[in-house]
């Protein structure tokens, strides 16, 4: 059914959405980061969907506003991350990006979005608890993980989660009265 997918990156600077794209594809994690990559084209022999997958990354610091609002109409599914050590790149998540994609968003059914917090490896507890409230508030977030591009912990199982909600969607993606 799907030809293929296209996964976007968004979430504040700094929050390690290039060293998540690059741990994946190269299975370590890079010491010199540039801000943004090209987007990333992984066959669909090597995807355990068997489905061609996208990776695309933003950043703030090399990309104006427009590109953005195209990135999220041609995205199939959104990772928004923020930073495990800095809630308030959680907070933000909240207010700027999940308002953000909604808004940008050309689809009838609303973008299926993946939590992600990175920086696991610097943290010794869970933080899963803070984000329950936004689950409950934004029913277009599919699942949550908490990852690590520089220890790798969940970064494949990250895209896979982003494939998955793609492909079998468990939300009730369509909103009859159009209101979220
Ligand atoms: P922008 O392109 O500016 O929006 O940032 P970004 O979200 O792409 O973040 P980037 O990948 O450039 O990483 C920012 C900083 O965080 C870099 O110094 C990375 O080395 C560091 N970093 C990224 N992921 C991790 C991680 O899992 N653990 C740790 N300890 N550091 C990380
Ligand atoms: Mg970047």
């Amino acid at each position: 059914m799907w030809k293929d997918i296209h996964i976007l990156l968004l979430g504040e600077p700094q929050v390690g959405k290039t060293s998540l794209i690059l741990s994946l594809v190269s299975e370590e994690f890079p010491e010199d980061v540039p801000c943004r990559v090209e987007e990333i084209t992984i066959p669909a022999d090597v995807t355990p969907e068997k489905v061609p997958t996208y990776i695309v990354d933003y950043s703030e610091a090399d990309q104006a506003e427009y590109k953005l609002c195209e990135e999220v109409a041609r995205a199939n599914v959104v990772c928004l991350v923020y930073d495990l050590t800095d809630l308030g790149t959680l907070h933000q998540v909240r207010e700027r990006w999940l308002p953000l994609v909604r808004e940008y968003s050309m689809h009838d059914t609303m973008l299926p979005v993946i939590l992600v917090g990175n920086k696991s490896d610097l943290i010794t507890d869970t933080k899963m608890y803070e984000i329950m409230p936004l689950m409950n508030d934004f029913p277009e977030i599919e699942t949550c993980i908490e990852c690590s591009s520089k220890t790798l912990n969940n970064v494949s199982e990250m895209f896979y989660f982003a494939q998955k909600a793609v492909l079998h969607p468990t939300g009730p993606l369509y909103s009859p009265n159009d209101g979220y």
